[in-house]
């Protein structure tokens, strides 16, 4: 499995309805700012299409993977298209198991210490606290006390104002999608802008 790769930058775009005929100068622009984990939600009818892009065109520069998958058939049908990751808002056993079936790193959704407990005995690699911005911080580092074996990755509401106190906090990488995918600068095409802020993300998210 790739988490090393997914992890080091601290922080995991969440690819979510972007236009499509852009995706790649997208992601090549996050990719040169250092973001090289790429999530693409599998909410619209070419996120296959777009992973499975993503893969051939970046290689072994970043780590391609499906988000809101919420059942073990939307699990495998990413993992045909190419996604080495699995992206959950939800903990679902069967996703957990189908990605492992695959040798597929799995993130599910938990909100409390249970789910997280449930999520790890199942098999999950790390858990996406979500949404993490109705809690805050804070909540990262109350269930690290107890649950310190657990990677956590806060998810929703990240921005750059917040990125460095989920760290300290005991996050092991953030996800981020709105915040990120700054809509004005990918309205404008401006791929050199959204390289510049991909890499004040990163800079936000070390030392930590
Ligand atoms: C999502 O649901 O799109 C992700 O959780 C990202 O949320 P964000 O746009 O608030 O970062």
């Amino acid at each position: 499995k790739e988490l090393p790769q997914l992890l080091e930058p601290g922080v995991v775009a969440v690819m979510r309805r972007l236009p499509s005929e852009h995706i790649q100068d997208i992601a090549n622009a996050l990719v040169a700012g250092g973001v090289t984990g790429l999530e693409v939600t599998v909410d619209s009818d070419d996120a296959f299409d777009s992973i499975r892009e993503l893969r051939e065109r970046l290689g072994d520069r970043a780590v391609v993977g499906a988000g809101t998958v919420l059942d073990q058939e939307t699990t495998v049908q990413a993992i045909q298209a190419g996604a080495q990751f699995i992206f959950a808002p939800t903990l679902d056993r069967a996703t957990i198991e189908a990605s492992n079936r695959y040798n597929t790193i799995v993130i599910p959704g938990i909100f409390t210490p249970t789910e997280a407990l449930q999520a790890k005995n199942w098999g999950a690699d790390l858990v996406k606290v979500f949404p993490a911005d109705s809690v805050g911080p804070a909540f990262i580092k109350a269930l690290q006390g107890p649950l310190g074996h657990i990677p956590m990755m806060p998810t929703g509401g990240i921005d750059l104002d917040n990125i460095a106190d989920y760290m300290r906090a005991g996050a092991v990488a953030v996800g981020a999608g709105g915040s990120l995918l700054d809509k004005k600068l990918i309205g404008e095409q401006d791929w050199d802008g959204l390289t510049a802020h991909a890499r004040k993300f990163v800079a936000e998210a070390k030392p930590r």
